[in-house]
């Protein structure tokens, strides 16, 4: 199974105080030493995190797995086939979101979409749709031609109890069903490592995409050395 790591969370960390630490960027040896396989970033058009500069410092480091999350605007479109990373994914992005809060439409952007698939399919990107797991969705992004789709896995993550499997029920539907059309099934949004298994445990599942719950948990596994090195110092 593929993970790729979202670093936006580093990025926002950066962007709090508008500094150049973390770098983002340089997260990236440290992900794939961890055994990650791959590299997800989401340029944003306000920018928030992720910035154009380090989509390039990405674009640039040989070998990486790159996937560009992205809205099916004019400009990020024009953006990634200049870039041409290994794969995109195309979400749905309101200004006002904390984050990405639901699946993308297909079923009623499909010729828009459509033309977007295309135009980034011919740059050399794997185009993927970031979805709810419902079954027109599905069939919507199959029927224009995008190989990939990524079920929206926070619904899920949001929920308890009987609702939460309810749910769970609905992601290993769509991803049958994806994988039953021929589609390459990736799932990601709000996933820790208490609710993960359940992902792990579908199948069809071929990659997940986790970035919030490993940034989190990067700052209480490194906090310790962290202030260590400052003791160190003063000490010194
Ligand atoms: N997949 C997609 C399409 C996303 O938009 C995000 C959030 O940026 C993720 C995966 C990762 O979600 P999280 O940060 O909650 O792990």
């Amino acid at each position: 199974m593929h993970l790729g790591v979202n670093i936006d969370h580093i990025a926002t960390l950066r962007q709090a105080r508008r500094t150049i630490y973390p770098d983002p960027v340089a997260a990236v040896a440290l992900c794939l030493a961890g055994g990650a396989n791959g590299i997800t970033a989401h340029l944003r058009e306000d920018r928030r995190h992720i910035v154009d500069d380090d989509m390039h410092c990405l674009a640039a480091m040989p070998g990486l797995h790159l996937n560009m999350e992205m809205a099916a605007s004019n400009e990020m479109v024009s953006i990634c086939c200049q870039l041409a990373p290994a794969a995109s994914c195309l979400v749905p992005e309101k200004r006002e979101e904390l984050t990405t809060e639901g699946g993308l439409d297909v079923v009623a952007h499909r010729v828009r979409l459509q033309s977007v698939v295309g135009r980034l399919s011919d740059a050399g990107c794997r185009v993927s749709m970031f979805i709810d797991p419902d079954p027109a969705q599905v069939a919507a992004s199959h029927a224009i031609g995008a190989p990939v789709v990524e079920l929206h896995t926070g619904h899920y993550a949001n929920l308890s109890g009987a609702a939460q499997q309810e749910e769970l029920k609905r992601i290993e539907a769509a991803a049958r069903q994806a994988a039953d059309l021929g589609l390459i099934v990736h799932a990601g949004h709000g996933l820790t490592l208490e609710n993960t298994p359940a992902m792990v445990a579908i199948r069809e599942i071929e990659g997940l995409n986790i970035g919030h719950a490993i940034v989190a948990d990067a700052v209480f596994k490194g906090l310790e050395q962290a202030v260590r090195d400052f003791v160190e110092l003063m000490r010194r």
